[in-house]
This record gives structure tokens, C-alpha cells and sequence, in this order.
């Protein structure tokens, strides 16, 4: 059994989820549920885009076996306390700039696996944070479940496909290639013999300041299973940007080869 989890507002990267979950699962099921625990308080939590029918008609043609769609109070008890925290890991890259967003995740997912019991449950990479976190979580609870990274869906012109994209003007949606710019950039001096993080990030950090509306929250080279930080970006190293366009906040990644 196969497990896809979502936000729902779905899109072809979560079908390439769902897809990679049908090729290697006898079953598959993808939850959709907008979970207010891991958006802050002032986050996009009521603006999330929230598009059920639209879902099951795109899911309508993946040949899945469950969408789960639960109502926030079949999954929260009134007053509940508790929450799962991978710490540590969960205040780097996005945790640093999204306080108790990765307590959210990592509660919400465990909630879905114990309700689930999936043999595996499919992330996308683009969160790549968020796997870091969720691996220690199944690593450090033990729990049953393999989980499987399918890589970066991308639009044609290399934006990487997010729920959040539909936010974008269409000024904004131009200027947020950037982001993938800046990846290529880093890519290109890898190319070029360059392993130097510092280096590295400046070159990503120079790419992204060349659009002025663009607000770089973070650029790191980082190890993917502690999300420190690393001196050279040696294979297996993530690579990961998150920047503001307009009040947008979009990540991209990429892992060093
Ligand atoms: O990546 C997401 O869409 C969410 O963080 C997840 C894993 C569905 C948990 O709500």
C-alpha cells in the first residue's frame, strides 16, 4: 500500500507522485488535507488553495484506490498535546524561517501513517527539508514505512511546480525563475571544478539579487540528513534556495552529483 500525501491544489507534481506510488504499490491512496498545524500564524493558512472536485477529477484519472479527505477534527482532538518534533532538524532551512511549521508535518504525517499503514509513503523533492525531517522521524520511531523521494516536476521554462505558483502575477511568476537560474548557475561552476559552499552560495546569492523583487530568504549547501551546513559541496550535498516573490515564499533545490 502506497500512501501519496497532500495539501491538496494538485498538480502534476503530486500525479508523478501518485503515478511512481501505482507503479511499485498494489494499492495507493492519497490524503488531502490542508493541515493547519504546520502553517504559522501569519501564514497562508485560510488563502491555501482548497480545490476537492478538481482533485478528484484529476485523481479520477490515476486509478487510485482511496482519496482520504478528513475534516480537521477527525484528525485534531479538541485541546490535543501532543505533536511529534524531530529536533533540531526541525529549526534548519525552512524550520529557521518557518517556526513549528516541520512540528506540523512530522505530527501530521505520523497521524496519517498510524491511520493509513502504508508500506510506503511518496514526498516529492522539492521539499527536500521536509524528507530530511520525516526520514528521522520514521528512523527514530521505528516506524514501518519506506519513504520514497521522486524528483522535481518542473513547468517548461524550469519553475519548479508548487501548489503556491497559482499565488503569482504574471510578473511575478517571470521574475520567480530566478530561482532556478540561480541553481544553474551553481550548477554550471560545479561543472567548472568549483566545490567551494561559500563560493557557490555567493554565485546563487548574485543570480537571485539580479531580479530586485525577488527577497532571498536562505541559500545553503547542506548535508541532506542533518541539514547542517557542509565547507564543499561534495556529491550528495543538497543544495537548496527559498525566496520571496511578492509574498510568495517558493523553494527550489537541486543535490549535487
Ligand atoms: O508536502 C506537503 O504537501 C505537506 O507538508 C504534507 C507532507 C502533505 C503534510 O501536510
Amino acid at each position: 500500500m502506497g500512501l501519496v500525501p497532500t495539501l491538496g491544489a494538485l498538480h502534476e507534481g503530486h500525479l508523478s507522485l501518485v503515478r511512481t506510488a501505482k507503479a511499485c504499490c498494489d494499492a495507493v491512496a492519497v490524503s488531502i488535507f490542508v493541515n493547519p498545524t504546520q502553517f504559522g500564524p501569519n501564514e497562508d493558512f485560510a488563502l491555501y488553495p482548497r480545490t476537492f472536485d478538481a482533485d478528484c477529477a484529476l485523481l479520477a484519472g490515476e486509478d487510485i484506490d482511496v482519496v482520504f479527505a478528513p475534516a480537521p477534527e477527525e484528525i485534531y482532538r479538541a485541546g490535543a498535546a501532543t505533536f511529534v518534533e524531530v529536533e533540531g532538524l526541525s529549526q534548519r532551512l525552512d524550520g529557521a524561517s518557518r517556526p513549528g511549521h516541520f512540528r506540523g508535518v512530522a505530527t501530521i504525517v505520523a497521524k496519517l501513517f498510524i491511520a493509513a499503514e502504508p508500506d510506503r509513503a511518496f514526498f516529492g523533492q522539492k521539499d527536500a527539508a521536509q524528507i530530511a525531517v520525516l526520514r528521522r522521524m520514521i528512523f527514530d520511531l521505528g516506524l514501518p514505512v519506506e519513504l520514497v523521494v521522486c524528483p522535481i516536476v518542473r513547468e517548461s521554462d524550469g519553475l519548479a511546480m508548487s501548489s503556491r505558483n497559482r499565488y503569482l502575477s504574471q510578473q511575478e511568476r517571470q521574475q520567480a525563475l530566478v530561482l532556478r537560474r540561480s541553481l544553474d548557475a551553481v550548477q554550471a561552476a560545479i561543472a567548472a571544478g568549483e566545490r567551494n559552499s561559500e563560493t557557490l552560495i555567493a554565485t546563487a546569492r548574485s543570480i537571485l539579487a539580479s531580479e530586485p523583487e525577488v527577497r532571498i530568504d536562505y541559500v545553503a549547501a547542506a548535508d541532506w540528513a542533518t541539514l547542517l551546513p557542509v565547507d564543499q559541496a561534495l556529491p550528495g550535498t543538497l543544495f537548496a534556495v527559498a525566496a520571496w516573490v511578492g509574498k510568495t515564499r517558493l523553494i527550489d533545490n537541486m543535490i549535487i552529483q
